[in-house]
């Protein structure tokens, strides 16, 4: 059985004072969950959500990390200063960063493994865009896009790696893919990682939905036993929304 994930991708939303006031009311709401709960702020917020969520058993992620160990790379942060800073996860390859930041698949791969060395829990994000899904090419991207993240990555290291499926065109639109369609991309995701890490490792992956995931779609898509969790955007905004999508499984 795999342990629930609910992750929340802040992206460049609230600042520290913000961070804070969302963990002091969202934590009284989620203190009877035993899923894995993470909350990915900004990297200027993660010093105040760290500290606020001191002695409670949720974590905190970057959304983001550099593929090198440090030098002369204005603006980016490393696995270190990550790890230093308190957080135990980290998003990589979110199509927001592919779309509008240049993050290639080759990218993803140099980053995933700075990840898994620094001890990090790796949240991948793959998906295919409209276009693709249209075209029925969904999991062809979805193969290609994995393979090359898993590149040259052993299945002992690998054992901490969550993937997310966020299909482009469900993310901050509205749309959601149907637990059908989750789930066959999942399936796509899993045997891509048995192919490259090992049944095993595949198999206790978890791989987490995102896509305009709301307390209202949350228990349908998670009830769908390939869907281990979800990665929230929007709807974790508000420690109400987001505790009820928490609270929506056991
Ligand atoms: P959304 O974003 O829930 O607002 O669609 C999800 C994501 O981008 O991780």
């Amino acid at each position: 059985m795999r342990k629930r994930l609910l992750a929340a991708n802040w992206k460049m939303h609230k600042t520290p004072q913000q961070a804070a006031d969302f963990v002091h009311a969202f934590l009284p709401l989620v203190k009877n969950t035993d899923n894995e709960v993470v909350l990915c702020p900004a990297a200027l917020s993660v010093a105040a959500t760290v500290e606020a969520l001191k002695g409670s058993n949720i974590a905190v992620g970057c959304q983001n990390i550099h593929w090198e160990k440090d030098g002369a790379y204005t603006g980016e942060i490393s696995a270190e200063m990550i790890v230093a800073s308190g957080c135990t996860h980290v998003i990589i390859g979110h199509s927001e960063r592919r779309q509008y930041f240049g993050e290639t698949d080759e990218r993803v791969n140099k980053k995933l493994k700075f990840a898994l060395e620094a001890g990090l829990t790796p949240i991948v994000c793959v998906g295919e865009l409209l276009e693709e899904h249209e075209a029925g090419i969904a999991d062809d991207v979805l193969r290609r896009q994995c393979s090359i993240a898993f590149r040259s990555i052993s299945g002992a290291k690998a054992a901490k790696l969550v993937m997310a499926y966020e299909p482009v065109w469900a993310i901050g639109t509205g749309k959601t893919a149907t637990p059908h369609i989750a789930a066959s991309a999942h399936e796509t995701i899993r045997q891509e990682a048995a192919d490259a890490l090992g049944r095993d490792v595949a198999d206790k992956m978890r791989i987490l939905y995102g896509g305009s995931v709301k307390p209202e779609n949350a228990a349908s898509l998670l009830d769908e036993p390939e869907v281990d969790g979800a990665l929230v955007g929007g709807a974790s905004l508000d420690p109400q929304s987001f505790a009820a999508i928490v609270n929506c499984v056991k």
